[in-house]
């Protein structure tokens, strides 16, 4: 098919940077610690990451050497230790993985082969696995989103520091508006365009939101600490039945990873203690907790449409963009992605990436909580697999947006949705607050 505009080098180009970029990280991640903490499992939330690893080379093999190149399995029986679906993360290190040194050549191999693979692709007039690459993008979301996985289980590991990276610079004066009013109307919801969007994120429809106002930074830690010290905590009315069922069974008075030392509250961050920094956003809440926290300030967490109109809608244009600050791809004035840090920004920062009404670090930094269940949008299509999306879809999952310092730019869209337990928290997650306006 001849289409003059549509440019398949560069998709094949990005395809390929993207591939690279992700496999650098996990690299990292998995050559930073000794091969004990490789296989060890350091929570029973988590998966050891030798078995990231070589999932991560597995789903590679199934999609790029087998569906889209036709090729054979080159160790059809280790699928079945790699699928996430027949063996649950507390399972995984008592099957007979691949050691370290394997899962590292199966992963090498296999990648070897998709970039032969990846060469000669059709990228154009081809069916829709493969057409602009979506196969090979798919691969590289996968990659990172196992990449935030790994960090995770980083995080819950005990011992010293294995991780380095330079903190982000201190916020720039932020003198706008603690909220700012989103006036009402439609606007245009998920994505029928974005070439490597996951099926979840569309089709894009209208969706009819109410004027409301929503804060133009996450809550801080220091803000959060308020809640604590008016004894949020312990004050049942601020909390769901669920929440405070869950609280009070599991003990739960603090943030994941917090701890009281004398008058002050110390955090564990990779393997180093420190004392919790005021001016950064809130992470390693549930959902419970930032439910409770928004109903206590008088406030309440924003839907999950609130929030994409917030991210997307210009209300100049009447047009919903691809990222807050426009359609360009995120640069590192524009967010806190792709572990180049190892934490959030304070915040207030990241000027240059703020929503045309001033909303700030809707992109990066933490995940953020909305008070919406994960489910399909109208007309919604499993693609490629329905075990991607379509089996998480339900009211037991609550839907979190806009990634977190963890996930790379290119697992991170204004459209891109992320889902997860209302009781988790391992997850870099926080959240900012929103209430109805005047209709
Ligand atoms: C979209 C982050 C919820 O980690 O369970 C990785 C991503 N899917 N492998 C997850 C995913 C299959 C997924 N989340
Ligand atoms: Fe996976």
């Amino acid at each position: 098919m001849t289409d003059p505009d549509f440019d398949v080098e560069a998709f094949r180009v990005r395809a390929l940077t993207t591939l690279v970029t992700a496999r650098e990280r996990t690299t990292l991640l998995t050559s930073c610690v000794e091969e004990p903490d490789l296989t060890a499992q350091h929570s029973p939330l988590m998966s050891p990451l030798v078995w990231d690893l070589a999932h991560i080379g597995n789903q590679e093999e199934q999609w790029l050497l087998r569906a889209v190149a036709g090729q054979d399995a080159i160790r059809p029986e280790i699928d079945s230790l790699y699928d996430a679906f027949e063996h649950p993360r507390s399972e995984r290190p008592s099957l007979p993985l691949l050691s370290p040194r394997e899962a590292r050549g199966y992963a090498a191999d296999v990648r070897n082969r998709a970039l032969d693979v990846l060469e000669s692709a059709a990228f154009h007039g081809t069916t829709r696995l493969t057409e602009a690459g979506f196969a090979f993008g798919m691969i590289a979301q996968h990659e990172q989103q196992h990449d935030e996985t790994m960090l995770i289980t980083h995080q819950l590991r005990k011992g010293p520091q294995a991780l380095h990276a330079p903190d982000p610079g201190p916020a720039p004066l932020h003198t706008g508006p603690a909220e700012v009013l989103v006036p009402g109307g439609p606007f245009a919801m998920g994505t029928s365009s974005e070439p490597w969007a996951l099926d979840n994120e569309g089709p894009a429809h209208v969706r009819e939101v109410a004027p409301f106002y929503i804060d133009t930074a996450p809550v801080t830690n220091e803000a959060y600490l308020d809640f604590m010290e008016d004894g949020g905590y312990h004050v049942e009315r601020w909390w769901s039945p669920a929440g405070w069922a869950h609280i009070t069974k599991h003990r739960i008075d603090a943030p994941l990873f917090w701890r009281l030392d004398g008058g002050q509250f110390l955090r564990r961050r990779f393997g180093v203690t420190e004392p919790v920094p005021f001016d950064e956003p809130v992470m390693h809440v549930s959902w419970y907790e930032a439910d409770a926290y928004a109903r206590w300030a008088g406030r309440r967490l924003p839907t999950e449409a609130e929030w994409e109109k917030a991210a997307r809608h210009d209300p100049l244009t009447d047009r919903s963009m691809r990222y807050p600050w426009g359609d360009e791809d995120p640069t590192p004035e524009h967010a806190n992605l792709g572990q180049r840090h190892l934490r959030p920004a304070p915040a207030g920062s990241y000027p240059a990436g703020e929503s045309p009404l001033g909303v700030r670090q809707l992109i990066g930094d933490v995940w953020e909580w909305t008070s919406s269940d994960f489910q399909p949008y109208p007309g919604f299509r499993a693609f490629p697999y329905k075990e991607y999306s379509e089996v998480f879809f339900g009211p037991e999952h609550k839907v979190l947006r806009g990634g977190s310092f963890a996930v790379d730019e290119v697992a991170c869209r204004g459209t891109f949705r992320n889902w997860d337990l209302p009781i988790r928290r391992q997850i870099f997650s926080g959240f900012r607050t929103a209430r109805s306006g005047a209709v």
